[in-house]
């Protein structure tokens, strides 16, 4: 989603403000732009192509300067195109006094657009960011950080802003709230950015602006105020943010990469787990989950399907309830808290805004036993969390989430047996038993990854087919909801999925022999009773693509297509299924010859409501 990235130096800025854009590139995007001071004036160049374009436009132009901002814009308010590109400037693209770039929504433009189009300003653009330019413009007093101070007052809504003006060419001011945002500590030069890693290889000493900062960056020094317009003191902290996109290597897509790199990452984030202990998540732990009795988990997308599988996983083992809900909605229905529950967000960006937004709305009902399982260890999602796990499936590019969220999932089956532990319900016999196979598991995903010739071989018939049901039970219910998305995230092929057993109470009714029916088939205690509803499908001439275990005595035959897993993994083998509709989803993308890594109209790290 929208990336931002500013600096105030003594040396040609654009190389630092292309490379930050090209690192945040991964998020999502669909234009961009930068804006320098040179030489008295402000100027701009602004593309709804490729960072790469936009450094070559620049290159072009020989656009220089010592001063300025960069963004990448994803569409809210207004189509992708260039006049909506950020930067924006005011009063007008002639005579620029304000340059300025904006994450976030803000949601009362419409009347500041009305109060200052009536004072004249003529907007150039349908975003909702060129108000906040116009205002300041016409709020300046002469000194850009009082200014933005006060005319942030004015807006309602989410915002990240870097903000740069003619007459004060030595001087970036940016500011915050609800949107994330940083300060980079340079040598007689400072930055700002949405992300720690836009910066990475320019400055480790970041800061992370509160809620309500202001920041004022000049050559020398840098000044915060808070919310409240008081001098702030923040931590400046050593960050070493990872280095931008990891090569390709012999892969065709990061996503390709990202699968394919799950025995490792998995293994990565159970490194060091001899044993169940609760320090695992916190010094806090321990008396934090004797204080719960339930647990309310509260994510997005993928990450909420990881937290529907953790509910069957915490309710089986642990036995406590466990309520999943999507992040979106929680935050604006009316629900009834409960003080004794444990609230883990499930986050691989650690920035979702209505993550975070649920997070903080679940604090204010008195719920403070927060626990995050997130990606990124220095996101607003663990600072705002007291416990965390941080699982480690490093820099994920692809749009589409895989290896993070199987990394979730093995974070998620630890805190299960913690909990378990915790409230005397995990023998050692259990705990050892589980931790064998947590131990095992890069090896049993490995194998399922060497089941990609077969998959690759059904993908050339999904990729003729514009609908599929997936279908799973128990447990791989979340899993086959995981598998629809992944499937219509990147070939755009309608997907939805079922549990099982409700086939008949509708969806049954789109069966036909134009209808491929994935269906996850479990050596489990439900095996049999999905061996009838698949009889339900191919009754009706529906086909059937059925990730069978071993032993499952499923076999191929007409309409039946089998491609079978090399074990049953018990609780675990949700982790093992999703990687073959992971694998499934990608070649079914590719025969359609769809972007993959950058699906169309969605965001890596979605920080707007
Ligand atoms: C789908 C996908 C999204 C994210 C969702 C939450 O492939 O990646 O559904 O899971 O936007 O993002 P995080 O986990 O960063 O909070």
């Amino acid at each position: 989603m929208c990336g931002i990235v500013g600096a105030v130096a003594q040396r040609n800025i654009t190389p630092v403000l292309i490379e930050g854009l090209k690192r945040l590139e991964y998020r999502g995007y669909d234009s961009c732009g930068v804006a320098l001071h040179v030489d008295g004036h402000l100027a701009r160049s602004r593309s709804t192509s490729r960072v790469a374009d936009l450094e070559t436009q620049i290159q072009e132009t020989g656009l220089q300067g010592f001063t300025g901002i960069a963004h990448t814009r994803w569409a809210t308010h207004g189509a992708p195109a260039t006049k909506n590109a950020h930067p924006h400037f005011s009063p007008s693209s002639e005579d620029a006094r304000i340059a300025l770039v904006h994450n976030g929504i803000i949601e009362n433009h419409d009347e500041l657009r009305a109060e200052l189009t009536g004072l004249g300003y003529v907007f150039q653009s349908q975003t909702d960011t060129e108000v906040i330019a116009h205002l300041i413009d016409h709020m300046y007093t002469g000194d850009l950080f009082d200014t933005v101070q006060q005319a942030v007052k004015r807006l309602h809504g989410a915002y990240a802003i870097a903000v740069f003006c003619r007459e004060e060419p030595h001087r970036v001011v940016a500011a915050r709230q609800g949107s994330p945002l940083i300060v980079g500590l340079g040598k007689g030069e400072n930055f700002v950015a949405s992300d720690a890693m836009a910066l990475a290889g320019t400055t480790d000493q970041i800061i992370y602006l509160e809620e309500g900062d202001v920041v004022d960056l000049q050559l020398a020094r840098y000044w915060i105020v808070d919310v409240e317009g008081r001098p702030a003191e923040r931590e400046v902290k050593t960050v070493h943010a990872h280095t931008g996109a990891a090569e390709l290597g012999p892969y065709r897509h990061y996503m390709q990469k990202e699968i394919f790199e799950q025995p490792r990452v998995v293994g990565d984030t159970l490194e060091g787990v001899t044993g169940i202990m609760p320090e695992l998540f916190g010094d806090q732990a321990f008396r934090v989950f004797k204080e719960i009795d339930r647990v309310l988990i509260l994510a997005c997308g993928t990450s909420y399907y990881a937290g529907l599988t953790a509910k069957y996983w915490i309710e089986s083992v642990a036995k406590l309830p466990v309520n999943v809900e999507i992040a979106s909605e929680y935050r604006y229905r009316d629900s009834v808290p409960h003080p004794s529950t444990l609230v883990v967000t499930i986050s691989q960006s650690g920035e979702t805004a209505d993550t975070l937004a649920a997070l903080k709305h679940a604090r204010s009902l008195g719920m403070t036993n927060t626990l995050t399982i997130c990606n990124v260890s220095t996101s607003a999602m663990v600072r705002e969390c007291k416990l965390a796990y941080i699982t480690r499936a490093g820099v994920e590019v692809g749009v589409a989430s895989t290896k993070a969220f199987t990394t979730q999932l093995a974070a998620l089956f630890l805190l299960t047996l913690t909990l378990a532990q915790v409230n005397g319900r995990l023998t050692d016999e259990q705990e050892a038993h589980y931790l064998k196979q947590m131990r095992h598991l890069p090896v049993a995903l490995s194998s399922v990854l060497a089941l990609e010739p077969q998959v690759i071989a059904w993908a050339e018939e999904f990729a003729r087919k514009e609908n599929a049901l997936f279908l799973g039970r128990g447990i791989h219910y979340p899993i086959a909801l995981e598998g629809a998305l992944k499937l219509k995230e990147i070939s755009y092929i309608h997907a939805e999925a079922y549990p099982a057993g409700e086939l008949k109470h509708g969806p049954l009714a789109l069966v036909t022999e134009e209808m491929p029916v994935v269906t996850i088939a479990p050596n489990d205690a439900l095996l049999e009773k999905l061996k009838s509803n698949m009889q339900e499908v191919r009754a009706r001439g529906g086909q059937l693509y059925v990730f069978a275990d071993v032993d499952t005595h499923i076999t191929s035959g007409e309409g039946l297509h089998v491609i079978r897993l090399p074990e049953h993994y018990g609780l675990l083998s949700p982790i093992l299924h999703v990687a073959a509709l992971q694998l499934l989803a990608y070649h079914t993308a590719l025969a359609r010859g769809t972007d993959v890594d950058k699906p169309r109209n969605l965001a890596k790290s979605v920080t707007v409501e």
